[in-house]
């Protein structure tokens, strides 16, 4: 990854909004990386219309389709080879890679889940937040490794659940949080100033708000 602007991948499988914040990131001068790929599993992802809007290539691969997940991921590897690119971003991409491309792909390879890791992996996460009575939720962004919703963690964002809140309006605030820490992260992995090393995730930066593991997207 030695170019000045990280060419990315983006995974979706629905309404893209995570890939909509990664695109107005992208296109704000200096940001070190350029949307170039977004794949979707699914063809009618209201994803691939925020993509064609902002005329970033799309593809969509339907592991059914392609006969199974070896065939989608060699697909995949193609359609990412093809466009030359350097990380892949997962953001609402509801399927799990496989341990081979996962090796592949470490440290270049990273998701976003609506929950305080390791806390609440999976589905539902909101409403199994307010059913266990957590004060605090949020989202955290994460190299992948072969576990679902599961890798070294590189940066989360807190909100607070509040007493009347139902899943809806928890996800609503998780999100908007969702789409300043994506971007966040995202800078500062093309930057070199985190990094996937043996042992966890490192810091390379002294400024403290960008050492931060545990970060409110606001101060970053
Ligand atoms: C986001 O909340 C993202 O964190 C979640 O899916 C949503 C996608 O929304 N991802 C996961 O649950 C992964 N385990 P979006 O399509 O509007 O970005």
């Amino acid at each position: 990854m030695s170019r000045l602007r990280k060419r990315v991948a983006v995974l979706i499988s629905g309404r893209g909004s995570n890939l909509q914040a990664l695109i107005d990131a992208a296109v704000g001068e200096g940001f070190p990386a350029e949307i170039a790929l977004v794949v979707s599993d699914r063809p009618d992802a209201q994803g691939l219309q925020r993509a064609e809007r902002a005329g970033v290539a799309s593809r969509v691969l339907v592991p059914k389709e392609l006969g199974g997940r070896a065939a989608f991921e060699q697909a995949l590897e193609q359609a990412l080879r093809e466009a030359d690119i350097d990380l892949i971003c997962l953001a609402g991409f509801m399927r799990i890679l496989g341990a081979d491309f996962v090796g592949r792909w470490q440290g270049r390879l990273i998701n976003i889940h609506p929950s305080l890791l390791p806390a609440f992996p999976g589905l539902d996460t909101h409403q199994r937040a307010l059913e266990a009575g957590v004060k605090l939720h949020g989202c955290s962004v994460h190299f992948v490794d072969s576990g679902v919703d599961r890798g070294p963690i590189i940066g989360q964002a807190a909100v607070p659940v509040l007493p009347d809140d139902e899943p809806d309006s928890l996800a609503a605030r998780v999100l908007t949080a969702e789409h300043s820490l994506y971007p966040r992260c995202l800078e500062l992995i093309c930057l070199s100033k985190i990094q996937l090393l043996e042992g966890g995730v490192k810091s390379t930066s002294s400024a403290p708000a960008e050492s931060a593991i545990l970060a409110n997207p606001d101060r970053l």
